[in-house]
């Protein structure tokens, strides 16, 4: 128990796979895997997780993550399944007894990515067999601690395992193959291959496996962490492989996602975000949840319709607005976010829950994938552009202020100049907050791929091109949105850490506002304490902030030209500086805060990850925000100043 905790806290976790891309294209920095695993709040344990392995049996082992967020979810169940069996984490690929890939199948360039792995660790073992044969070497390398195994043992875990699982096996380098649902089974995988040499492989889908019983096993203690809600998808787009690596859709019962909260909650987590392949499908149809909904039918969103007709769909039971009343009341500081859900799913409920309660992020993940409704009827997504863009406006107006995101896919089968103009007005007429933009590839087996209506008979260079143009009006209707309904403006940011440009002379913190905008600030001007958020001095400060931006920009724009990134958050950073002490002394507030780091760094920042800044935004640029943080707040007075406005 005691070496568990020792896995739970320690901060090395955080070098695992931590810049994994998303497989995607992500045109700009939205919610990505970086975004979620941030760094450690606790310091340092020193203590070297190798020579604690050294005195224990199991074999260290190393995870690269690719792929989507439930990836990253999931490896956090398979290092648990490790650790309850006695395996420890390795610090690195090169220095572990097993390693594994959890990979990505969407595109062929995610599974690119793993072909590159795959030669890099048969270079490796080729290398450690050639120096092994050297016995100083190998004397050092033991003393040293590091593994003398002619090999890394190398596992290929997650959607493309599922998908290629022959093929994969047929790779030298790869020992044995894990799908999604298989997880359980990795220590006995891992046990055969070490004592028989032989290759191993499991990739059998399971309708009712949901990990459910597995408690997750953190990269680092971090302000955010994902809970997985459901799994599979029954959707069937035509281009789309997750439902033939995933499954059939399940639900994890209400009561086991409540009791993981709630634990995140009692260690100091301040955000969770709900996953699933299709999250919004999510539908608790045990008894005891159905004793207390009900009620049965299953509701899609006005205009949209459901591919899956199975019976179980009007099962009563907790659908997934339910769920997020049930989360959010848990409460009121927790930020609640979900992703990745399907546009039919948002009924008026899940709106009017978002709507309601303040702590549910304002902002969705609306996938349209294309502007076209003959494009949007090939890929079987059971909309239409018009119903999609009745979902958009119905979501703007009941839920103000929000922000929505989305992902496109240019030149799907047969898409004429037409209809990619009518994905470039969808754009245009959204101005989205956030883009995952993608050119079509086209994967074995789906729809798409057998139809005999359909071929994938759009040329490459089309493809790309047209993936340009949408990521061209993307950006620009995105700086001219984050510059009109952004900048100015006082924002409640969650402190995740360090900025990833921060220096020493110039030190940074970064979070995210509720509507997932990333913002940048200053970390070492002193700030108002919590509690000062709505009173006469921080309006007053409010006030002072927006004029002084005003003025400053002016007189930048006319003294120097041009307007440098950062050149107005610093300059208005120091006019804050010198107001917060005036207010200070004229109102008696006893401290403005700055606070020590850690012990190690003795950094003094005005912010600790975890914490909530008021924050005035500055400036935009592209999809990141930058302002100065004036003072501490938690999200019931920030509430408080936004209901008195
Ligand atoms: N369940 C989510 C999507 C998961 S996949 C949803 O329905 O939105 C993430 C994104 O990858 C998809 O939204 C789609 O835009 C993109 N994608 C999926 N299959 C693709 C393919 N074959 N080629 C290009 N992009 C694809
Ligand atoms: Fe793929 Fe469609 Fe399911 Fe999303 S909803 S995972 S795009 S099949
Ligand atoms: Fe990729 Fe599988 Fe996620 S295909 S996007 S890792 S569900």
């Amino acid at each position: 128990m005691l070496f568990r905790r020792l896995i739970l806290h320690r901060p090395l976790l955080q070098r695992v796979s931590r810049s994994r891309s998303t497989g995607g294209r992500l045109v700009q920095e939205g919610p990505g895997l970086s975004d979620f695993l941030q760094k450690s709040a606790v310091p340092k344990l020193d203590v070297d997780l190798d020579s604690v392995q050294s005195r224990l049996s199991g074999m260290k082992y190393f995870i690269e993550t690719y792929g989507c967020q439930m990836n990253v979810s999931d490896s956090e169940i398979v290092r648990s399944i490790l650790h309850e069996n006695g395996h420890v984490l390795a610090s690195s690929a090169e220095n572990a007894d097993i390693v594994m890939l959890n990979t990505c199948a969407i595109r062929e360039n995610a599974e690119g990515k793993i072909w590159g792995r795959l030669s890099y660790f048969q270079h490796l073992r080729r290398e450690r067999k050639s120096m092994l044969g050297n016995r100083k070497i190998r004397k050092a390398l033991e003393q040293q601690g590091v593994s003398t195994r002619s090999k890394p043992f190398v596992g290929v875990l997650g959607c493309m395992a599922e998908r290629l699982k022959d093929r994969l096996l047929d790779e030298e380098s790869v020992d044995f193959v894990v799908g999604p649902d298989a997880y359980r089974d990795i220590p006995r995988l891992v046990d055969t291959v070490s004592s028989t040499g032989q290759k191993e492989a499991n990739t059998r889908l399971s309708l009712e496996e949901t990990y459910a019983d597995i408690a997750p096993v953190r990269e680092a203690e971090s302000c955010s962490a994902f809970v997985s809600i459901m799994r599979g998808c029954n959707n069937m787009c035509s281009y789309c492989i997750v439902p033939f690596t995933r499954g059939r859709e399940r639900s994890r019962q209400t009561n086991s996602i409540v009791r993981e909260i709630k634990q995140l909650i009692e260690q100091g987590v301040k955000e969770v975000c709900l996953l699933g392949q299709n999250v919004n499908g999510f539908h608790d149809s045990s008894r005891e949840s159905a004793e207390l909904y009900p009620s049965t039918t299953y509701q899609a969103a006005k205009g949209f319709s459901n591919i899956y007709k199975g019976k179980s769909r009007d099962a009563p039971g907790a659908r997934f607005a339910d769920l997020l009343e049930t989360v959010a009341s848990l409460d009121p500081e927790l930020r609640v976010r979900f992703t990745s859900p399907h546009p039919k799913d948002f009924s008026d409920d899940v709106l009017s829950a978002i709507a309601k309660y303040p702590n549910i992020c304002k902002s969705l993940h609306l996938p349209a994938q294309s502007g076209s409704s003959s494009v949007l009827e090939r890929m079987r997504r059971g909309y239409s552009r018009e119903a999609y863009l009745d979902l958009f406006n119905r979501a703007k107006e009941i839920i103000p202020g929000v922000t929505i995101s989305t992902d496109m896919i240019t030149g799907f089968c047969g898409e004429t100049e037409q209809e990619h103009e009518d994905s470039l007005s969808l754009m245009e007429q959204c101005a989205f907050d956030q883009g995952f933009l993608f050119a079509y590839s086209l994967r074995e087996k789906t729809h798409a791929d057998r139809s005999e209506l359909m071929s994938d008979d759009v040329p490459e260079e089309i493809k790309q091109r047209r993936l340009q143009e949408v990521i061209e009006v993307f950006r620009r209707q995105l700086q001219l949105r984050n510059s009109t309904t952004e900048t100015f403006q006082c924002r409640l940011v969650l402190v995740e850490g360090h900025a990833t440009r921060s220096t020493p002379e110039s030190p940074m913190l970064t979070g995210r506002t509720d509507g997932n905008k990333r913002v940048i600030f200053p970390a070492h001007n002193a700030v108002l304490p919590c509690g000062s958020v709505g009173t006469e001095s921080v309006k007053e400060l409010e006030r002072f902030l927006e004029s002084e931006a005003r003025a400053i920009k002016e007189d930048i724009g006319r003294t120097e030209g041009e307007v440098q990134p950062g050149d107005l958050m610093h300059a208005l950073t120091k006019k804050l500086e010198k107001k917060i002490y005036t207010l200070t002394s004229r109102n008696n507030y006893k401290n403005v805060v700055v606070q020590k780091h850690s012990e190690e760094e003795e950094t003094q920042m005005n912010f600790r990850p975890g914490q909530y800044a008021a924050v005035f935004i500055a400036e935009a640029e592209g999809p990141t925000l930058r302002g100065t943080a004036y003072a501490m707040s938690s999200m019931v007075q920030w509430r408080s100043r936004d209901d008195a406005l």
